[in-house]
């Protein structure tokens, strides 16, 4: 089975689906990193983010390399290891910019599929469910509320020594959420057959726990 987990910033999309994928031995892809990196390269190369086929010009020069170890997915692009560039405020601030234009969006879906080809995945990101992988076994939709997913950012770059103000952190989920969702190309939004997981006041394990247990029924029937 494929496992498709959408939703908006720190709803714990990454997080769960790393550990769904372990707990499964299943491929874990994250889609976001790919856009991520697309992002640093094209402020690395002055590209304008509103001219499309600059960046798809770009990307095709790119190889997005993934790999999945112990807790964290190292990024390679060009073999360069970009994994704690692309988490950058201004990458974070940015990739929205870069993930509205259709042409990026149609040649990420394509290498997302070619990763995705020998099944056995889960993917995750905004548009999943709906375009990358529709026939997908299992498609899951978190959320939590803004207040709730700023919070979680603010203790992950507090614990990494980074000063950062909550309620600044609040409008940046607040202004990413509403270009990802209304963006005319595969905006971010629950696929009609997805699971909707509200995570607000759910710890990581009882999400997890949940998406295997869902696994478990289908895998069952
Ligand atoms: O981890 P976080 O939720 O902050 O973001 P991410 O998953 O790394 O995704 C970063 C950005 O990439 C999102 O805000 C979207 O603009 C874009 N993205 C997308 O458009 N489609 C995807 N499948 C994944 C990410
Ligand atoms: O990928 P996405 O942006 O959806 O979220 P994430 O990066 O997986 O999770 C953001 C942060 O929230 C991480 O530090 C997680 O450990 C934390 N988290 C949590 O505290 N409780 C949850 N139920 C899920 C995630």
């Amino acid at each position: 089975m494929n496992i498709a987990i959408d939703g908006p910033a720190g709803a714990g999309k990454s997080t769960v689906a790393k550990l769904v994928a372990e707990s499964l031995s299943y491929l874990y892809i994250d889609t976001g990193a790919m856009y991520r990196s697309l992002t640093y390269a094209a402020l690395q190369e002055n590209i304008s983010l509103e001219d499309g086929n600059a960046l798809l010009n770009l990307l095709t020069k790119l190889d997005i390399e993934l790999k999945n170890e112990e807790t964290v997915t190292t990024v390679l692009l060009n073999g360069e290891d970009i994994t704690s560039d692309i988490r950058s405020s201004s990458i974070t601030a940015n990739v929205s910019l870069v993930a509205q234009h259709e042409v990026v969006r149609h040649e990420m879906v394509q290498r997302q599929r070619q990763l995705a080809k020998e099944g056995q995945v889960v993917l995750d990101g905004r548009d999943i469910g709906t375009h990358v992988l529709p026939d997908a076994e299992l498609k899951i939709f978190l959320t939590a509320s803004v207040e709730e997913r700023a919070k979680r950012r603010y203790e992950e770059l507090t614990a990494k020594g980074e000063t950062i103000d909550y309620e600044q952190l609040v409008q940046e989920i607040a202004k990413r959420d509403k270009l990802d969702s209304t963006r005319e190309f595969a905006p971010l939004k629950k696929a009609e057959s997805a699971i909707e997981v509200d995570t607000t006041s759910l710890t990581i394990n009882d999400v997890v726990n949940q998406i295997l247990n869902l696994v478990k029924e289908r895998t069952t029937l």
